[in-house]
């Protein structure tokens, strides 16, 4: 049998723009997702945008319960910088008292909340000052990260800063995803930068001001694997790694921004316009914690053409498509939970062996309504990706990677960004003909049955 540790965290993650519905009530202002929204919703997935987030806002308590109900002990989810702090000044009482009895909720019941404060959604005010783009951005957000801090201090005692950063940097600036979906590689890196000194002044105000509790941030971790030995390729995945992984994990554990990286940058005209002091900064708040999602690998190969070089990352390293590579048909993501083990020897050797834990892994299945089932979701492709993901980390640890927990995404399919509800990844089906109704998957049952016994057969 494979055990895990005792007092392992096992949970599931999700954020306040997916999951709590009431976008436009209860004293909320506007976000970038909003705004693009009521914009362009043809963009958007059957049109499903942030107001059909499934309704956490009044159902909070049974979905506590059905944390209960499958054995989680912990959970992630972000609060709403635009629910808490409308005007980026004032505080909404209304949200306040939300998210305390939510979270009152959790600890009530058993679950540790890990509570995280930016999740993609910009509050609009800001936005229209230019967003991370603009230095100010930093500040509002310390700002905000203090006020969440002591509104609520009381009750987590392990906070996240950001979700995914290099996701909302490149999503915005790199590939047109995300709001304000624009193509600039400088740009991209400022916006980079200004996050990065975000995240450290949000630790800045945690540490100063002596917060109970521990601080990190969640990165979204795909090593990368050459097409070859040969040189060129070997240089492409260093690139990956540097660009994608090592730009926020080494200063946001060791404090340091990697000397290639910035020598990398200069070569190519990208660097970002730094202040007098950042440095220290930086140097100055390392995280007591990490959160790494992990999802599918990198793979990569030297670029045809580098001298085309500062338009986007592809002028570093090209994608290679691994004829061997087992691709999960639901969703197009490979599935390779090796790079999970990969991750944790990465963890223990490179980066001191801080604590982290397995922040995102889970399985997006489009259309999954027609694997139900005499009245549910029978997710057997879910319960074995999690099964082969949970023995590569069990590896790891049993190799002394110091890892304390595994949240799936997700808990109850959410609403996910332009992808709206095509891909599925809860324990818990949502119904949306039907009021947000939850019904448990046959993973639900089998997550149940393995937190009951700390591992599996
Ligand atoms: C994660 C993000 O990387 O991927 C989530 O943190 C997102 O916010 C999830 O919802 C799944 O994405 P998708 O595109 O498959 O719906």
């Amino acid at each position: 049998m494979i055990k895990f540790p005792n007092n392992f965290l096992w949970g599931a993650a999700a954020s306040a723009p997916q999951t709590e519905g009431h976008d436009l009530l209860n004293g909320k202002s506007m976000t970038t997702w909003d705004k693009w929204f009521e914009k362009n919703p043809e963009l958007f997935n059957q049109r499903q945008g942030p107001q059909d987030a499934s309704n956490v806002y009044e159902m909070y308590h049974e979905d506590v319960l059905n944390m209960v109900k499958i054995g989680m002990n912990s959970y992630r989810t972000s609060i709403s910088w635009a629910r808490l702090l409308p005007d980026g000044v004032h505080l909404n009482v209304e949200a306040v008292a939300f998210y305390r009895h939510y979270f009152q909720d959790m600890l009530d019941n058993g679950i540790e909340p890990i509570i995280n404060l930016f999740h993609f959604d910009m509050p609009w005010w800001l936005m229209e000052k230019g967003g991370w783009e603009n230095r100010q951005s930093v500040t509002a957000f310390a700002f905000y990260a203090r006020t969440a801090f002591e509104q609520f201090g009381d009750l987590v005692h392990k906070w996240t800063t950001f979700n995914e950063p290099m996701v909302h940097i490149e999503s915005g600036y790199l590939y047109g995803y995300h709001y304000p979906a624009i193509v600039d590689f400088r740009k991209a890196v400022q916006v980079g930068y200004h996050t990065l000194l975000a995240h450290v002044s949000a630790v800045n105000e945690f540490k100063k001001n002596n917060f109970d509790g521990k601080i990190g941030i969640i990165l979204n971790v795909s090593p990368a694997y050459s097409k070859s030995t040969e040189e060129a390729d070997q240089q492409a995945k260093e690139y990956s790694d540097l660009l994608n992984i090592k730009s926020f994990l080494d200063p946001a554990v060791k404090g340091i921004v990697p000397e290639k990286l910035v020598k990398l940058l200069a070569d190519n005209h990208l660097l970002p316009q730094v202040e007098l002091g950042d440095a220290y900064l930086i140097s100055n708040n390392c995280i007591d914690f990490i959160g790494i999602n992990y999802y599918q690998p990198c793979r990569v190969q030297a670029p045809a053409n580098s001298n085309n070089i500062a338009k986007k990352p592809e002028g570093f390293f090209a994608i290679y498509d691994w004829p061997d590579k087992r691709i999960n048909p639901y969703r197009g993501w490979e599935i390779y939970p090796e790079a999970l083990y990969d991750v944790a020897i990465m963890m223990r050797d490179e980066y001191e062996n801080i604590p982290w834990y397995v922040s995102e892994n889970g399985m997006g299945v489009a259309d999954e309504e027609r694997f139900m089932n005499n009245g549910m979701i029978d997710d057997q492709y879910r319960i074995d990706f999690i099964k082969e993901h949970l023995e590569q980390l069990h590896k790891g640890i049993e190799v002394g990677s110091n890892c304390f927990g595994y949240h799936m995404w997700t808990f109850v399919d959410c609403w996910s960004w332009l992808n709206g509800y095509r891909n599925r990844y809860g324990f818990y089906r949502v119904d949306l003909d039907n009021h947000f109704k939850r019904s448990i998957k046959k993973s639900g049952l089998w997550f149940k049955e393995m937190t009951e016994n700390n591992g599996f057969f």
